[in-house]
């Protein structure tokens, strides 16, 4: 096992599309897992993908804590090849976070009902709904295996603040006129 290093905005590995995985339970496959695994522990986000760690395939791991989300915790998945369908058109902003974009968080729309698949770690298929944060989770990571970061979602950049100025972002928005998105 070993930390591995985390790739930050303006790495291309960031914006290079991943590739498919054809073998989940590969012995290549199994290390990136524990891998991936160990680095998320050590850097207490709730997410990380592949290509994030500078390993262009399509494998993302994410844990959801029961405090985040309305519908209690989702434990550790390890997701290959992960699709996505929204279940609803219904979309709403929310504070995301990154590991490749770090000491920022942003306000970031996503679709509030999804349902998504993909193989686990034996390859075996995956199905679930998911909403609110962990739906969340799922697109902002499932994102980075299509080149994409949370910043590229967002309509404007006004909604973009450093982690110690947060307070007074939401202090700000408090007093600013009513239609701000509000933050779940
Ligand atoms: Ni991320």
């Amino acid at each position: 096992m070993a930390l591995l290093k985390i790739a930050c905005m303006g790495n291309p590995v960031l914006r290079r599309k991943a590739a498919a995985v054809a073998e989940p339970d590969s012995e290549a496959m199994v290390r990136l897992v524990q891998d991936m695994r160990e680095t998320l522990a050590d850097s207490r986000g709730v997410g990380l993908a592949a290509p994030q760690v500078h390993n262009g395939v399509r494998l993302i791991l994410f844990s959801v804590p029961g405090e985040r989300n309305t519908e209690g915790a989702v434990p550790e998945t390890v997701l290959f090849n992960p699709v996505i369908e929204p279940l609803a058109e219904e979309t709403a902003f929310g504070w995301e976070g990154c590991l490749s974009v770090p000491r920022l968080r942003g306000l970031v729309p996503r679709w509030t009902h999804i349902g998504y698949r993909g193989l686990d770690a034996s390859g075996r298929l995956v199905e679930r709904e998911a909403r609110g944060f962990h739906a969340r989770v799922v697109q902002h990571e499932a994102d980075h295996l299509d080149a994409m970061l949370y910043v590229d979602r967002m309509p404007h950049l006004g909604l973009l603040t450093f982690e110690e100025e947060m307070h007074n972002f939401r202090q700000g928005m408090n007093e600013t006129a009513a239609g701000a998105p509000s933050s779940d």
